[in-house]
């Protein structure tokens, strides 16, 4: 297991050097929409949330990158799993009209991510990935359901950043990646980096011009 300085090291390479350069020009394509309807939903409606907006959908690619850059390729390229993982965890709750339990949320961020794609020049078998990763996300079933190392890392990755909320994942709903265990306590440091003013200064204005409106 790594040491805990060495896990925040890690994840804070991929926030700064990862994360908030692909965010940001996410964030530029898909500013027409945020409030909008895309595909019949509601779209990005949570996006200045503390508990479901961009900071979480940034500190869960940061996590799911993280678990999935150790987990076995299972024969899709790296580049496209990394690429797959960022799309999952910005989609993921985009779908989402308020902050409690929500049945669908998952099948509504899919469905936005796949109207938006081809607009945004996505790569469609990467944005495939995503999409499977997202409608699986919210699943409550036990034993959890069969997962692509794409969807384990998102599915993992938003369940340790429940960190937020004062909780620990629970151990019966995470995948068993052999990396979770080891991202708890450096989770409560990314928690506090990335609601942290400067952070959000490398996203340029972008988000700062972020209004809803629902449309
Ligand atoms: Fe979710
Ligand atoms: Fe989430």
């Amino acid at each position: 297991m790594m040491q805990n300085s060495d896990e925040r090291e890690r994840l804070d390479g991929l926030l700064r050097e990862r994360v908030l350069p692909r965010y940001r020009t996410l964030l530029a394509a898909v500013q027409d929409h945020i409030g909008g309807r895309v595909g019949g939903r509601y779209a990005f409606d949570r996006i200045q949330s503390g508990i479901h907006g961009l900071s979480h959908w940034t500190r869960v690619g940061c996590l799911a990158l993280r678990i999935v850059d150790d987990l076995p390729l299972d024969g899709r390229p790296r580049e496209v799993d990394e690429e797959a993982v960022l799309l999952a965890a910005f989609f993921h709750d985009s779908g989402r009209i308020g902050e409690g339990t929500e049945p669908g949320h998952g099948e509504a961020g899919a469905t936005i991510l796949e109207a938006l794609a081809e607009g945004m020049h996505l790569d469609p078998a990467t944005v495939a990935v995503a999409a499977r990763a997202i409608r699986l996300h919210e699943s409550n079933q036990s034993p959890l359901p069969t997962a692509d190392r794409v969807a384990i890392a998102l599915a993992n990755g938003d369940r340790v950043d429940r960190v937020r909320l004062g909780e620990a994942p629970i151990a019966a709903r995470m995948y068993d990646d052999g990396i979770w265990p080891s991202l708890v306590a450096p989770s409560t440091w990314l928690l506090h980096t990335v609601n942290q003013r400067r952070t959000w200064d490398e996203l340029g204005d972008v988000l700062g011009t972020v209004t809803h409106r629902k449309g």
